[in-house]
């Protein structure tokens, strides 16, 4: 079997370590061919492939990005790509393509699948938000990483008395602002799920001060926004989820805080650190464990599904149970976490 491999979309902590286990599995059990197309979608459409053998995987499993570079690409070429699907995989001569990417990735595998093209999808995202798989590897960086920085903030604020408002990722679901303000002890979570108001901030802080604990924190995802009417903000821009955008927010809630509050208040936007570099061993098993059944499933020639966690166990899930609907954050998972604020 000849199988093609890419990343698209933003990078992720664990992409490399799907390539090395496509790669291992394929050519070690199955004695397939590998290659690796470059910068994503794009490679595939511009002819940059290379061929992938063991000797360009190894090393690569606890590195960050992704070996084989990512981009993002326009709909109008993804839909010359599903129409020319037959000349692209026997001008490759492609038994199968396994693309990994998020949702914008995995609705470009969908359309291919749909034209026909043999594809099998492995999800990827630090956001967590696709649906039909229980996690996706690369959140579980993103949580640490952010959990580490709101525990260094803790100390800094403290020496400050102030309020520290820490901006993750998360344009359409709340999981990291969620996962690392718990784990973090933040003491309030904002999450693009539940507009806020800025006065229940203001008097969860007002309370700490009288207690004697003289600073706080709070994690805001980054697609986060106050309840209407509840703080002066610019409407921002309506998304395909329709899902409403709004740039800045850490530093907005930051400075309507200060103002609200007399007290000192910093914004700390934490953006694409949360991205890179090293993956978490848990985020590498899951990817590994990822490039294990997507090769299994081009065998079994299970074609426009894409690999998903389930429980503790790797399934197989219809591309199209993946894409459109995201993978929010349930009410009762923010009244767990605010019960400790
Ligand atoms: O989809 C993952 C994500 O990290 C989002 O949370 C974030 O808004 C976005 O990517 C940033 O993407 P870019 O790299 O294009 O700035």
């Amino acid at each position: 079997m000849r199988i093609g491999v890419l990343t698209a979309g933003g990078d992720c902590p664990g992409l490399n370590a799907v390539i090395r286990s496509v790669t291992h599995r394929a050519l070690t059990y199955h004695g397939d061919e590998v290659i690796g197309f470059e910068d994503g979608f794009k490679g595939l459409l511009e002819g940059r492939y290379r061929p992938l053998d063991l000797n360009s995987v190894s090393g690569i499993l606890a590195r960050g990005g992704t070996i084989l570079g990512s981009s993002r690409l326009e709909r109008a070429r993804l839909h010359e790509a599903a129409d020319n699907w037959r000349t692209i995989c026997s001008g490759y001569g492609l038994d199968v393509l396994i693309p990994i990417g998020g949702e914008g990735t995995l609705t470009a595998a969908r359309l291919l699948a749909e034209a026909g093209m043999p594809v099998v999808g492995v999800p990827k995202t630090i956001d967590n938000d696709i649906s039909a798989t229980d996690r996706t590897f690369g959140f579980d960086t993103a949580v640490t990483v952010a959990t580490e920085a709101i525990d260094r903030l803790k100390t800094t604020a403290e020496s400050h008395q102030r309020v520290m408002v820490v901006e993750v990722m998360g344009r359409h679901a709340g999981w990291i602002a969620l996962e690392s303000g718990m784990a973090g002890g933040a003491h309030g979570i904002c999450l693009p799920e539940r507009p806020f108001d800025p006065a229940d901030l203001v008097a969860m802080v007002e309370e700490r001060f009288a207690r004697g604990k003289k600073f706080a924190v709070i994690c805001v995802a980054e697609g986060a926004h106050p309840a209407e009417g509840t703080m002066p903000y610019a409407h921002g821009e309506i998304d395909a989820y329709g899902h409403e955008r709004f740039a800045g927010i850490g530093a907005r809630l930051a400075a309507e805080l200060e103002q609200r509050m007399g007290k000192e208040a910093r914004p700390v936007i934490l953006g694409h650190v949360q991205r890179g570099g090293v993956p978490t061993a848990y985020d590498r098993v899951l990817a590994t464990r990822f490039g294990w059944h997507a090769v299994e499933a081009a065998h079994k020639g299970a074609f426009g599904c894409m690999t998903a966690l389930r429980g503790t166990a790797v399934d197989l899930v219809p591309l199209a149970d993946a894409v459109m609907v995201l993978k929010r954050v349930p009410e009762d998972r923010m009244q767990e976490a605010e019960s400790v604020f």
